[in-house]
């Protein structure tokens, strides 16, 4: 009768190897990112329930008479920077949201968010509801911010159309 003989490194090396690259991918990559990931997506979507939830509802899908859908909506997925002047100084009047049309008015939100809580909220509009639109950084709402600072008076669509 023959005898095989493995020494128990060689048995159980795979399995080992397997455990740590599972352990140290998951020490150098999983946790950090699940928190920074939980921790913003939090708060982008905690501010908006507060301040937008109320008009666009929860579900994005807005309220007839009271607010256009932010669900599917071109308006939130497409230019960062027609979005950011909506955020910041609302628009009025006609606007097409998902082949429908709307003539209401939106607040300003320039004083009420600062550059981060902004950049909070729109980036999860971009990426709630089925939306799949790039994050929007502190940065791009300082610019956006800076170069409408005269402004002073919220949007129409048709204005919007060149940003
Ligand atoms: C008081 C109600 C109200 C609040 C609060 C409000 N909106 Fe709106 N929003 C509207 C209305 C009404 C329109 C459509 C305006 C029009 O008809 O020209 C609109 C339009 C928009 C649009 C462009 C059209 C579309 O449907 O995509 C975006 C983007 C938007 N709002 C984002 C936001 C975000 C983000 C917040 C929170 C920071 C917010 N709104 C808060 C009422 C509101």
């Amino acid at each position: 009768m023959r005898r095989y003989f493995f020494p128990l490194p060689v048995i159980f090396s795979p399995a080992a190897a397997l455990l740590l690259i599972f352990m140290s991918g998951c020490l150098a990559s999983c946790r950090p990112r699940e928190l920074a990931g939980g921790v913003g997506k939090g708060r982008g979507r905690t501010l908006y329930e507060v301040s937008c939830g109320a008009c666009h509802q929860v579900d994005g899908e807005g309220k007839e008479g009271v607010a256009s859908p932010l669900a599917g909506s071109e308006w939130v997925t497409g230019s960062e920077g027609r979005l950011l002047r909506i955020a910041l100084d609302g628009v009025r009047g006609p606007i097409m949201v998902r082949g429908r049309r709307y003539q209401l008015e939106r607040p300003a939100r320039r004083h009420v968010y600062d550059d981060a809580d902004m950049a909070a909220i729109l980036t999860y509009i971009r990426g709630a509801w089925g939306n799949a639109a790039p994050a929007v950084t502190t940065g791009a709402v300082a610019a956006v911010r800076s170069q409408t600072a005269s402004r002073g008076d919220s949007w129409t669509a048709q204005e919007l159309g060149s940003h």
